[in-house]
């Protein structure tokens, strides 16, 4: 397991004590987490455990529950393809794979560059767009819209290459 550095120590603390006394703090707090690190490190979820005063099993409990916290870094843009119903029909499993195959990333995981990660997600209630793409929260409905995913896509390969 990689060790955290100081800053994101910091940075959980600051966080877990700034929501502490909030109504519910626990959602709260792993919302902001997940955003700043990409991933709920085991040390965050001791760390609330003891401040918090909450079993550790309780927030493993939640977080696991929740699709949109994970407990392995995610890659620097994070791809998610509905493979719901109406998405399927509508031929969401050929853009998954096209997409598997332009950014070397796995289904459900990570490029070796932490460049792309992709994730398969079960509908996500707008089916009225099938087949739905979205990359980092930006929703790409329709197969229409096909051509601008692929160039964001390569323009994210391009950006990030090493010059
Ligand atoms: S099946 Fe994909 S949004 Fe509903």
């Amino acid at each position: 397991m990689k060790k955290l550095n100081q800053k994101s120590l910091d940075f959980i603390d600051d966080t877990i004590y700034k929501h502490k006394d909030e109504k519910g703090p626990t959602k709260l707090i792993l919302h902001e987490i997940q955003r700043e690190l990409g991933y709920i490190p085991f040390e965050a979820m001791e760390r609330m455990s003891e401040v918090l005063q909450i079993p550790i099993s309780k927030i493993y409990g939640v977080v696991t529950f929740y699709s949109q916290f994970t407990t392995e870094p995610k890659g620097k843009h994070v791809i998610s393809v509905c493979l719901g119903t109406a998405c399927y029909v509508n031929g969401s499993q050929t853009i998954l794979d096209l997409l598997v195959e332009m950014t070397g990333a796995p289904v459900n995981g990570t490029s070796a560059d932490g460049i792309f990660s992709i994730d398969a997600t079960r509908c996500v209630g707008a089916c009225g767009l099938a087949p739905v793409v979205s990359v980092d929260g930006t929703v790409f409905g329709c197969t229409k819209q096909l051509e601008d995913l692929k160039m964001l896509v390569l323009n994210y390969k391009k950006e990030e290459a090493p010059a």
